[in-house]
């Protein structure tokens, strides 16, 4: 899907590609300044991700994005682009306690223009999963490092390592039985991650957990190069960030100078 396509991608082309052996493709857009940049690419999918906290709003992590936040996000993506795939995550708080309160939530996101929601967690979410399937709403799962639970975990380290393997196997198989036609793999071992791809009917998108799985993903500020955080499992494809502190430092030297705005930047009367 790499030669953007006219036309909306949508759920069984995804489900296809990685039939067909191909690599399903997602890079996090929480605007409409870089989803459209992301879709002219060819992207297969965007995350409106709740990583959106801490990328975009300044937060420490992703406890505190709420459901308001995601929903303007998802909205101005959806706006800014017509053929992408678009993900977006239920925040913390919005779905972990009751499928009602879940249904309600996936619901505004969809209005506001996702095709799919993810979650984060394992057998615990079936029933929330098989309310969104059985309601209309394509999930896509998370596991492995789930930044909603950082405090439960003990922060961002490898997870599924090996006794805790089989638990995330059958986390993952529940996932898939519930319904979930893809699952985010984070920060898990290369080798289980393949398990997962090989034994499971359900499409894996790898996030530091190697090359065995039906696709990746990462946060756009990492691949693009935005800013120092250069987490080992990201590869810096630009150096935005470098990029526009220079076009920065030249505007305001510009300014300063007095050689901007320059004839062609206004008009006389
Ligand atoms: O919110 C996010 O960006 C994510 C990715 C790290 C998968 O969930």
């Amino acid at each position: 899907m790499s030669d953007s396509p006219k036309r909306r991608v949508r759920l069984p082309e995804l489900i296809q590609k990685v039939r067909d052996g191909g690599q399903l493709t997602m890079l996090t857009s929480y605007d409409a300044l870089t989803a459209p940049i992301f879709e002219r690419a060819g992207i297969d999918m965007l995350l409106v991700g709740d990583s959106l906290g801490n990328v975009m709003l300044g937060y420490k992590g992703t406890l505190r994005v709420d459901l308001d936040d995601m929903i303007r996000a998802t909205a101005a993506v959806a706006r800014s682009t017509s053929t992408v795939f678009i993900v977006a995550d239920l925040p913390f708080g919005t779905y972990e306690a009751d499928s009602v309160r879940a249904f309600e939530a996936a619901a505004a996101l969809m209005r506001a223009g996702a095709h799919a929601v993810k979650l984060e967690g394992g057998e615990a979410r079936v029933p929330v999963v098989e309310t969104l399937v059985q309601g209309g709403i394509p999930v896509v799962g998370h596991l492995g490092y789930t930044p909603q639970s950082e405090h439960a975990i003990g922060g961002p380290r490898i997870q599924g390592r090996g006794t805790e393997a089989k638990a995330l196997i059958a986390d993952a198989d529940a996932l898939a039985q519930a319904g979930a036609f893809a699952i985010v793999l984070e920060m898990v071992p290369a080798s289980l991650a393949r398990d997962v791809t090989k034994t499971l009917r359900v499409a894996t998108i790898g996030i530091g957990a190697g090359p065995h799985c039906n696709g990746q993903v990462l946060v756009w500020s990492d691949m693009a190069g935005m800013t120092e955080w250069n987490p080992s499992f990201a590869r810096r494809f630009a150096e935005l960030g470098s990029a526009l502190e220079d076009a920065s430092r030249r505007y305001i030297q510009a300014v300063e100078s007095q050689t901007f705005p320059g004839e062609g930047n206004y008009r006389q009367d």
